[in-house]
């Protein structure tokens, strides 16, 4: 596993984290055991950054208890989605609570919900020792203009957004704003629209002709196969050339893919062999969208 800084705030992460949403949101109520199976092969795999948000289910209450007695093993990221100073700091509180820890390495504000109300009292709560970093997280491009708004008052010091194969628009000014402020670059869903856009445009895929209408195929059936160019450089399945692709741009901190499988973590984890991807190797994945 290699690690990056995450901008301002000195952070080691792993290039390859772990998010909880839509599986853990999915299975931490039904399935306890294997979320703290995922969270421990994720530590044995050298992962240190775990995101997570009170709207996650039963997430941060899982996570408390995987880590019990194993905080000090990662860097926990986490989130507020409130719009008025009282129920902010009141979800903080409870995060902590549920999180098993005096204190959250990074409180996100998801997908800007309030972010001008709150902010002051997340810089209180930082500066009661409570949370350690603040950042920002959008989970649409269309809101890129505000996301920018707000990386410009200085407050925060990371942003999470969407970066794949077929969504790059945070290239365009985001990313070049992060680089300029150093900020930290959370990757949030490297791979959940390529697999739900699969069934919506299986048609428009076989009607074209391409098979790769938009992405959707590229984790479904026969996609190891269309992609087996990816082996030649390290990359055994087609979800490890679609990390090692993020994890060309310099710009990336750490991605965060979610999982509901033990055995995924190890593959995602094994994406970061500090091999790059050549320049032209990703051109030739992002040629192949259309
Ligand atoms: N607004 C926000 O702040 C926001 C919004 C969205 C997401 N996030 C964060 O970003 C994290 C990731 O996003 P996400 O959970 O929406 O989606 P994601 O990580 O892009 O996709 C999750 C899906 O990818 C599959 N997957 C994982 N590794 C794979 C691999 N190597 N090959 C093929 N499929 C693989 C998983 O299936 P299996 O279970 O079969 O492995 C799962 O269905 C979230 O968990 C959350 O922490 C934040």
């Amino acid at each position: 596993m290699e690690y990056r800084t995450m901008g301002s705030t000195g952070l080691r992460v792993s290039e390859i984290g772990v998010g909880t949403s839509l599986s853990f949101r999915a299975m931490a109520d039904s399935d306890e055991d294997l979320c703290i199976s995922i969270i421990h092969e994720a530590l044995a795999q050298d992962i240190n950054f775990i995101d997570t948000a009170p709207v996650y289910g039963e997430s941060e209450r899982v996570l408390g208890k995987a880590l019990e007695g194993k905080r000090s093993e990662v860097i926990l990221a986490s989130k507020v989605w409130q719009t008025d100073a009282a129920s902010a700091r009141s979800s903080v509180e409870r995060s902590l609570e549920l999180l098993r820890t005096d204190f959250i390495d990074l409180l996100q504000i998801h997908n800007m919900a309030g972010w001008r109300e709150i902010t002051p009292t997340l810089q209180k709560l930082k500066e009661e020792g409570l949370v350690r970093h603040l950042g920002i997280t959008d989970r649409n491009p269309k809101n890129y203009g505000v996301v920018m708004e707000a990386m410009r008052t200085g407050a925060y010091e990371t942003i999470q957004i969407p970066y794949f194969l077929g969504e790059t628009s945070c290239r365009a000014e985001v990313l070049p704003l992060a680089r300029k402020m150093n900020m930290g670059v959370i990757v949030m869903r490297p791979f959940s629209q390529l697999i739900s856009r699969e069934s919506l445009l299986k048609g428009a895929a076989a009607s074209s002709g391409t098979g790769l209408a938009g992405g959707s195929q590229l984790l479904g059936a026969g996609a190891d196969e269309t992609f087996s160019f990816l082996k030649d450089y390290g990359c055994e399945t087609t979800g490890q050339g679609l990390l090692k692709h993020l994890l060309a741009d310099p710009t990336v901190s750490s991605i965060i893919p979610a999982t509901a499988k033990t055995k995924r973590i190890a593959e995602n984890a094994a994406a970061s062999d500090g091999i790059p991807l050549p320049p032209e190797v990703c051109e030739r994945l992002e040629s192949l969208m259309i």
